[in-house]
This record gives C-alpha cells, sequence and structure tokens, in this order.
C-alpha cells in the first residue's frame, strides 16, 4: 500500500501525475493499482500477457521532485528475459508486474497498457472516447480438483476469479458448463474467460472461456439500422480501434420504401412483420460476415453488438410488431436500453455467446437512433441551446442544453432523398450534388458525385463522360431549389416564375407550369413547379417540428444547429437556411455531425457507462408529439413560403442576399415590424 513514510521511494505515473510512496520491493503493478492508476494486466502479475508494460524513466525530473537513479527499479529478471525472448519487449519497456520499486521513480505508462485507452473519434471533431467495454479478458489459474474437497470444476472457477481478481458472484451459463472441463485440461488448469458486465452494479455473467492464456483479442460490432441502408462498424474491444466498416441496403425495401409502407405491410400480411424481421436479420449476418472477412478475422470472435436505428427498424429487430406505432398513441412495446444474447434475436454470426444491446427508444416516434445522436454530441453537457436534425423520411429533431432537452419527430417523407422529385435519385456517381445560378443571367452551374469539376470548367464534359449526369441528389435539390429562390426564378410562395421565359430559355412551361432547366443532354435535368412543391412540403415539416420544439423551450433563436445523418452531411447549411428547412442561425454554427448514430452506437459498444449515461439522459428528454398539437399545423402554413412567410432571418440576410424582401433589419434589431413584402413581379 502507498504510505505516507517519506523514507519509502517516490513513485510518480504519467500521464496520469498519481504519485504516492511504497515500500522497497513493491511491484510497479501492485503501486499502480493502489493508486488507482490505469495499468492493464489479463494474467493477474504472472509475467505471461504482456499487457503491463511500462516505460521507467531515469534522470532529474524537478517538475515532478524526483531524481530517478538506475536501479530505482529491480533488475531485469528470468520472467522478463523469456518474454523478450519469445514475444519481444520494445527497448526500455519492463513488465510493471516483473520490475519492483527500489529508489525515487517516475514511471510512464504507454498507451497501449492503458484499460481505459482514449480512442479519438475519427469523425467531425476530435472528441475521445474512453475505452471500457461491457465484455472484458480475465486468466485465471484454477484448483485441481480433489477427492476430499468435493467441488465442480464451475465452483472452482468462481473461486478463482473471486480470489485472482476480486470478482464474486459471477454468474454462469450452461453453454459454459459445457466448455469448461476440456477448457481447463487442455489449458492445465489455466483458463481465460470473457465476462459480460450488463449493467453497473449487475452481476458479471462469465460469457465464454479458452484454455490457457487467450493472446488473440475480442471484437464489437455497432449497427445502424436506417431505413434504407444497415450500416456496421466492427471495432477491437482491448484497443477500441475500428478495424472495418460495410453497409448493405435494407432488405425490407422490398415491402416498401419507407416506414409507414412497412407497417402497412404487417397490417396487411399475416407474416409481414417476421418476413422483415428476417430480411433486416439476414442483413446483419451478411454484414458481420463481411466485416469480419474485411478485418481478417474469425466471426467467432465478435463478442458484442450495438444497435440503433428508429422505433420501426428497433421493433423489426427485436421481432416485435410494428403495428402499435402505425398511429397515435404510438405505443413502445418496450424502449428501454436491452441486452440480450445475440442467438435470441437471430444474430448468429458471432461468438455463440455473444451479446447484443439496444439503445433505448425516446419515443414512439423517436427511436435510439436519436438517443445515439444524443450520446454522440452530448448536447445535455453543453451550456448552448442546440437543435440537432437527422433528416432522413422521418427526422427526428431534439433541442435543449444541459438544463433540458426535448425531442420529436416530422414527417418529412422522402423527398429530401430524392425521391417523389422528377429527376430525383439516390446519391450515386451522376448525380448532382451542387447547384449555383447566377442571379443575373439565371445560368446555372453543377457538380456531380464522381467529379470534383464545375460544370462551366475545362474537362467537365470529358470527366463525366463515363459516369454521365444522370439525375440529382438530395443535396443537390436542396441547393437548386435554394438558388432558383436567390436568383428569383422562384417566389417566395415557390412559384417559378413564367414571366422569366422572356429573358431566358432556362425556365419553361409544361402545361399550366413552369420549370426549371438545369442540364440538357443525354437526360434533361429540369425542377419542376411539382419538384418544388414536394421540397416545400417537406422542408415545411421539418422547420414546423423545429419551431414546435424551440415554442415549448419559449426560445427564439438556438445557438448551434448539428445536421446529423450521412445526408446531413451533404447539405450547405447556408442552402438550407435559405430554403427554410432549418431556423435562422450563425451560418458557422451550423455543421454536420456525420453519421452521429452510427458514433452513438459506436460510443455505446467501447464504454459500458455511456450505456447507463445515455439511458439516464432519456428517461428526462420531454417528448413532443407533433401530430397532437395544433401549433404544428400553422407552422407548417408558415414554413411552406421560402424562406419562411415572418420569420425575418437576420442572420441568413448577412450572408445572402434574399429577392423580394426587405433589406437586413439595422443591427440591434429583431426585423420584425414595418417589414413589407413587395409583389411578385411575375
Ligand atoms: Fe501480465 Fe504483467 S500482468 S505480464
Amino acid at each position: 500500500m502507498a504510505d505516507g513514510n517519506a523514507l519509502n521511494p517516490l513513485v510518480v505515473f504519467t500521464p496520469s501525475g498519481k504519485r504516492g510512496r511504497f515500500p522497497t520491493g513493491t511491484p510497479v503493478l501492485q503501486a499502480a493499482r493502489d493508486l488507482g492508476v490505469d495499468l492493464d494486466s489479463v494474467c493477474g502479475g504472472r509475467g505471461i500477457c504482456s499487457r503491463c508494460q511500462i516505460t521507467p524513466s531515469y534522470g532529474d525530473f524537478s517538475k515532478h521532485g524526483v531524481t530517478a537513479r538506475e536501479g530505482a527499479l529491480s533488475e531485469w529478471n528470468a520472467v522478463e528475459e523469456r518474454y523478450r525472448e519469445k514475444r519481444g519487449l520494445k527497448q526500455g519497456r519492463r513488465l510493471g508486474c516483473q520490475a519492483k520499486i527500489e529508489g525515487d521513480i517516475v514511471i510512464d505508462v504507454p498507451a497501449e497498457s492503458q484499460v481505459h485507452k482514449q480512442v479519438v473519434r475519427k469523425d467531425a471533431d476530435d472528441r475521445v472516447i474512453e475505452l471500457d467495454p461491457s465484455t472484458k479478458l480475465f486468466y485465471v489459474e484454477v484448483r485441481e480438483p480433489d477427492m476430499h474437497d468435493p467441488s465442480s470444476d464451475m465452483e472452482r472457477l468462481k473461486e478463482a476469479l473471486a480470489e485472482q481478481w476480486n470478482l464474486p458472484d459471477l454468474l454462469g451459463d450452461l453453454r459454459i458448463m459445457q466448455r469448461l472441463q476440456p477448457a481447463l485440461r487442455e489449458g492445465k488448469w489455466r483458463v481465460t474467460v470473457a465476462i459480460h458486465f450488463g449493467r453497473i452494479r449487475a452481476r458479471g455473467r462469465i460469457v465464454s472461456v479458452w484454455p490457457g492464456l487467450y493472446e488473440g483479442t475480442i471484437y464489437g460490432a455497432a449497427f445502424d439500422i436506417g431505413s434504407t441502408t444497415v450500416a456496421c462498424h466492427l471495432s477491437d474491444l482491448r484497443s477500441g480501434a475500428t478495424v472495418a466498416s460495410s453497409g448493405l441496403m435494407n432488405p425490407q425495401i422490398r415491402f416498401g420504401e419507407d416506414l409507414m409502407s412497412r407497417v402497412s405491410y404487417s397490417m396487411m400480411n399475416p407474416d409481414g412483420a417476421a418476413q422483415m424481421t428476417e430480411a433486416v436479420r439476414e442483413a446483419i449476418n451478411a454484414l458481420l460476415g463481411q466485416v469480419a472477412a474485411q478485418a481478417m478475422i474469425s466471426t467467432e470472435d465478435i463478442m458484442e453488438c450495438t444497435f440503433v436505428g428508429n422505433p420501426i427498424m428497433h421493433h423489426l429487430l427485436l421481432g416485435i410488431d410494428p403495428v402499435e406505432l402505425g398511429g397515435a398513441p404510438f405505443a413502445l412495446a418496450a424502449g428501454e436500453g436491452m441486452v440480450f444474447w445475440a442467438s435470441e434475436i437471430g444474430v448468429t454470426t458471432t461468438h455463440p455467446d455473444a451479446r447484443v444491446y439496444t439503445l433505448p427508444c425516446i419515443a414512439g416516434h423517436v427511436g435510439a437512433d436519436a438517443a445515439a445522436v444524443i450520446l454522440s454530441e452530448e448536447p445535455y453537457k453543453a451550456e448552448e441551446m442546440t437543435l440537432i436534425v437527422d433528416v432522413g423520411t422521418n427526422a427526428e429533431i431534439v433541442l435543449g442544453n444541459r438544463h433540458k432537452l426535448m425531442a420529436c419527430s416530422s414527417p418529412t417523407g422522402p423527398a429530401f432523398e430524392g425521391a417523389q422529385i422528377s429527376c430525383g435519385q439516390r446519391a450515386a456517381p451522376g448525380a448532382i450534388e451542387r447547384v449555383r445560378i447566377d442571379p443575373d443571367t439565371r445560368e446555372p452551374r453543377f457538380r456531380v458525385i464522381g467529379c470534383e469539376l464545375w460544370s462551366d470548367d475545362p474537362g467537365f464534359a470529358a470527366a463525366t463522360a463515363d459516369i454521365g449526369i444522370t439525375g440529382i441528389a438530395g443535396s443537390g435539390i436542396i441547393e437548386a431549389i435554394a438558388e432558383m429562390r436567390l436568383a428569383d426564378v422562384i417566389d417566395i410562395d415557390g412559384v417559378v416564375r413564367g414571366s422569366l421565359m422572356e429573358t431566358t430559355d432556362r425556365v419553361f412551361a409544361e402545361g399550366r407550369t413552369f420549370s426549371y432547366l438545369i442540364h440538357d443532354g443525354n437526360q434533361k435535368i429540369v425542377v419542376t413547379q411539382n419538384d418544388v412543391r414536394a421540397i416545400q412540403l417537406a422542408k415545411a415539416a421539418l422547420y414546423a417540428g423545429c419551431q414546435l420544439l424551440m415554442d415549448e423551450m419559449g426560445i427564439e433563436s438556438v445557438d448551434r444547429i448539428t445536421l446529423a445523418g450521412a445526408f446531413g452531411a451533404h447539405i450547405s447549411p447556408m442552402h438550407a437556411m435559405a430554403l427554410g428547412m432549418i431556423p435562422d442561425c450563425d451560418v458557422e454554427n451550423v455543421r454536420s455531425a456525420g453519421n452521429a448514430a452510427g458514433t452513438g452506437a459506436r460510443i455505446a459498444l467501447l464504454n459500458a457507462g455511456k450505456r447507463t449515461e445515455i439511458e439516464r439522459v432519456v428517461r428526462d428528454v420531454e417528448k413532443i408529439e407533433t401530430a397532437l398539437a395544433p401549433k404544428f399545423q400553422d407552422h407548417f402554413i408558415g414554413a411552406m413560403a421560402i424562406p419562411h412567410k415572418t420569420a425575418p432571418y437576420p442572420r441568413l440576410r448577412k450572408i445572402a442576399r434574399l429577392p423580394d424582401t426587405p433589406p437586413a433589419p439595422p443591427p440591434g434589431t429583431t426585423g420584425e415590424g414595418g417589414r413589407k413584402r413587395r409583389r411578385s413581379r411575375s
């Protein structure tokens, strides 16, 4: 134990800075444990796992008040020598369980020897996830059976885990009992076990056993089940690294493009829900096979999975008929965070004893995907009022800060994803993703996915000869319509101005309405009046949902807006605002969070404490039901205008000139009052 005896050597650990005095002869691993320093060990100090590697430093460390001399640690011993010969040990490293303290010393714990490593997130920011997975490995030496002391192998395994790892009261399953005896005998009474700690303070459960010291690692897969795609990230649970990722179209699409059509399929067909459950589970098993092949590991090494998805995807995965989610009061069968055997939900391309965790759903229409976005973005830790919008066929909206969080969903429909748009298509090579329109000439220029050049750059035609120009992706249609408004091709009500036919042949009549031509080639790419209407309906629903939450929160503007979802990553913040999809905000405070739901699933995979955290946060989220809110309709009508009938958008006006609207209000005023709109010229 650390003590205050000034005669005992002083030990300072870096990077933690923890320090204490220990009697001569104390193993470094022991000193680390006493001080709560994060130093790994799977073998319990037996000198065989090498997880406890440390780097001693010698010299004068005035910063730490320590002068460390050669000889401050015991001599290199036979165990270390054997390890170095067999496996190799980096120059300057020692095994913390073998090296003993003999004098004042500074000891560095390298990142790979820390249990709770900080895993840097690869997404938009550099936030880190502390590694603390639910399933961990422990190596133990078990007493051999004795005629005079009759006890089962399982009893003696549990006794060893209690004594050697201070893990009393563990649970074991039939499958472990079936495999324990051969493992113990093959490993000469030494085994490695995987223990799953499903809940803080809950009893750990032995979920797997290997003979001897298991030198491999274990993996976990984080799934984001969207109505269109299913994405999977495979992580090493010992290092936290993402080692493979893959995605598939959600095969449930064959039963219905959007969520409601899948609920209807379930209502109309006696085994409809079961068919959709089977389809998504097949996709999950296929993805597990794909990521394991990419990482060149056995699927048997996958010990854990986490899942996020909207409530309908969540229920179908669990084999629950989502019919109750198809109408008010949208009752979830169960929404809390849950732990199962993977095999219980048909996920079998894993270790046979793998566990799964589903993040909690927030409400019958705001799912575990929204919970995962909250976990990834952590608005509940910030002072700033943040609006998070996960744009999809059903937008999920979260508003709040560390004092309060609210959530709702809004039925935007599939228009933002290019469906219901005459030239709409999924984001794929050849789809227009960026559009600019010259406000003077009304001439457009654009970019397509798969080519970095703009359409008016030299070489564009040659560069796109193979991929073609095939349609408009969701981000392209948002920019196209926002640009049409900024260039005054459409008026505030979204009407394509037919009078422009006199000055540009980009505008042409189609029946009783007018369309705008973006590209004339093998395929004509146009934006029709109906396209504008479809986007107006979608964006009005989204804006109305945001406004409803702002009303309930009692605020008139937000500090930050985060666009979540793969699609959100491609939306230009200025255009989203010019279209009136989102409320006014300083454009530099509008950012994309990329696939925040997938990141949330990965956080829950790598850190068990985060599961408890998000379950607590979700319990306190105030749920707002858009379908029941009378104001939703009023907000919707106002939001049909582009960008909005009455909202002044002062911050947008600082960076974009909106035609047919008054100039930006003087600083310090709200812009309300005295505001008149000139009549449209068309
Ligand atoms: Fe396993 Fe030191 S703790 S080698």
